[in-house]
């Protein structure tokens, strides 16, 4: 048996006796430049250097970083998909290339780990209008004495790595590493292309040597990079001749706990393993998510609802096991004193907090999903009634079998149930839930509660040249919010007197000391500019088009709204007034910043 301890330390060794420095690793909370929301590669936090920038610590470096991926969360649940998983990582930043790479990635498997060369599978890219066909890689491969039938030329799909939806991120193609989990091909084509499951990915070296742009396009790196990544939880199931990520020392003490907890067996049934396997992941999640650095609490927005959905999707199944939901505390102890106390020790000094979020979680959902599960059968029954009396009618009928989209929306809004948690309960009636109603209903209560929110703001009370300038100044200040975290981010509040502004604005975490400077530096720079602020008047739905947004909430498509738009950096629908030019602003300087409720912040600023 390896341990998870035993394998972070042999990575770290390994790469360290190669010139390569720890940086350890860097919060899971997504820090706003890539519009991701959390750390999903060990790469996220190094895109600058991997784009040029010199790294304080070298052009060779390694360490173990903690991801979370939550697109995936529908299969957890299964063995092997985690919505936690942390990612061994090396890099080269514009030092050694593919030769170096190819060699100690398969030293890496064959001396330390001990895989048999001949069984190693390699695929590398086969090129494509962008990048050419990896020939100098898989040449390596051939003089480390992979065998050349096991070595495979995929396309982008396979063999390329970037982080989708962003621009202006490095990128490249990579040669990933695969191993037979035994010597039974299911058929004669089974190789790494089959998906018995025969063969199992265990990590990739990207060679990061584009840039992507707008459109498709790729521009070469004067850099050229290495980045690599082997998951720790996969591999570490792999060599331990495991098929089951369950069963490693990363979760069989909290398997063990919900075993005695339920008096129910791991693996003896498939609903009972799921659920054991679902609270065990979700609960670790939420564990790194609240003990973080940057730490995140549960609320309704963000980060934080992804946080709700990850504890309610695991009381949830507490219940279908039948252990009370106070069992994840146990759970959640255990990671924090037991697995990963040595490797995030942090865990440990806010282990009082992380269990009273958990424990806060719980009451709050469990106040609520009674009443909600009276009003999920409420709509059955009256699904139910309605078929019955429409097939008498008309025998021909086809019975409803979908959820409207308004009563999933009520089951969110007044109940707090996570749409996946209506689904759940759907499918498990073999019912479906119209998810497209749901959003329009979400958007639709969304645009209410700005109007609302419009009406209550009184956010300039006097109308003097210090507060036209202030208020001139949100605008820029948003704008370079929605710059740094998306145009999700909007006004939530805002409150101005002739000394400050008071902004506040929907945002999932605390904002770093580096991002407040980023946010001020883009407002004087705005400043600097000297921009023209341009009113015109238009119909609301033609300022929309043009893509003008706001608290404004129109009566009609055609009511004459005006716009203020600062010429490449804003365009709002807004009462106004404002100052002419940027440049009547002074200087701006941010004083606090500040939560103000569940996943809002506030920011209090001045102009000198
Ligand atoms: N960035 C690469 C990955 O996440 C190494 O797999």
């Amino acid at each position: 048996m390896i341990t998870s301890k035993e394998l972070r330390d042999k990575w770290i060794k390994f790469y360290e006796e190669r010139g390569h420095v720890n940086i350890g690793a860097v919060s899971l909370i997504g820090d706003g430049t890539t519009g991701v929301m959390f750390n999903v590669a060990g790469m996220q936090s190094l895109m600058p250097y991997l784009l040029g920038k010199k790294h304080p610590m070298g052009t060779k470096l390694c360490n173990v970083q903690g991801c979370v991926r939550t697109v995936d969360i529908e299969s957890v649940g299964d063995a092997t998909h985690f919505t936690f998983f942390e990612m061994m990582g090396n890099w080269s930043l514009g030092d050694y290339f593919k030769k170096e790479k190819t060699k100690w990635s398969f030293e890496l498997l064959t001396e330390v780990f001990g895989f048999d060369k001949d069984k190693i599978c390699s695929t590398v890219f086969e090129g494509n209008d962008a990048a050419p066909r990896d020939e100098e890689t898989a040449s390596y491969l051939k003089e480390l004495g992979i065998k050349p039938e096991n070595i495979f030329y995929l396309d982008k799909s396979n063999n390329w790595w970037e982080l989708e939806g962003t621009v202006g991120t490095p990128c490249g193609p990579d040669n990933e590493w695969f191993y037979p989990r035994h010597d039974n091909p299911c058929c004669d084509k089974c190789d790494v292309n089959c998906d018995c499951g025969r063969y199992v990915e265990i990590g990739n070296d990207v060679y990061m040597q584009y840039k992507k742009l707008e459109g498709g396009k790729y521009a070469e790196l004067e850099n050229k990079n290495v980045d690599t990544g082997f998951g720790l939880d996969r591999l570490l199931l792999f060599l331990n001749g495991l098929d089951d990520g369950y069963k490693t020392d990363l979760f069989a003490d909290t398997i063990a706990h919900l075993e005695k907890a339920s008096g129910k067996v791991y693996g003896a049934n498939a609903s009972d393993t799921k659920a054991m396997r679902i609270i065990a992941d979700h609960t670790r999640t939420a564990v790194m998510l609240i003990g973080d650095k940057n730490g995140i609490v549960p609320s309704n927005t963000g980060a934080g609802y992804i946080l709700r959905r990850l504890l309610r999707r695991a009381i949830r199944y507490c219940k279908n096991l039948g252990v009370d939901a106070t069992e994840m505390l146990g759970v959640a102890k255990i990671f924090i004193e037991k697995i990963y106390d040595e490797a995030y020790p942090l865990l440990v000094e806010k282990e009082d907090y992380i269990l009273d979020e958990i424990t806060k979680e719980i009451k709050k959902f469990e106040a609520t999903l009674a009443a909600g599960l009276k009003e999920f059968d409420k709509c059955i029954t009256g699904m139910e009634r309605k078929n019955a009396f429409m097939k008498e009618k008309d025998p021909s009928y086809v019975p409803e079998t979908q959820i409207s989209g308004k009563q999933a929306f009520r089951l969110y809004d007044t109940f707090g149930y996570p749409l996946e948690l209506t689904i759940e309960l759907a499918e498990e009636r073999g019912l479906t839930v119209d998810e497209k109603g749901f959003n329009e209903a979400f958007k639709a209560h969304q645009e209410l509660s700005k109007a609302q929110a419009q009406a209550a703001k009184g956010g300039l009370t006097e109308q003097t040249e210090a507060t036209i300038k202030y208020h001139t100044a949100t605008h820029i200040m948003l704008a370079g919010l929605r710059k740094m975290f998306g145009t999700s981010t909007e006004q939530k509040g805002s409150n101005i007197t002739e000394e400050r502004l008071r902004f506040d604005f929907n945002c999932d975490h605390k904002m770093t000391p580096e991002e407040l400077k980023t946010l001020e530096d883009f407002v004087n720079e705005v400043i600097e500019k000297k921009i023209d602020v341009v009113k015109t008047e238009e119909k609301y739905a033609d300022a929309v088009k043009a893509g003008a947004y706001g608290v404004f909430n129109a009566e009609s498509d055609d009511q004459i709204v005006s716009i203020y738009t600062i010429d490449g950096v804003d365009k709002q629908i807004c009462g106004g007034p404002h100052v002419k030019n940027t440049g009547d602003l002074g200087k701006f300087i941010i004083k606090k910043e500040e939560s103000s409720s569940s996943g809002v912040r506030r920011i209090k600023a001045i102009l000198k």
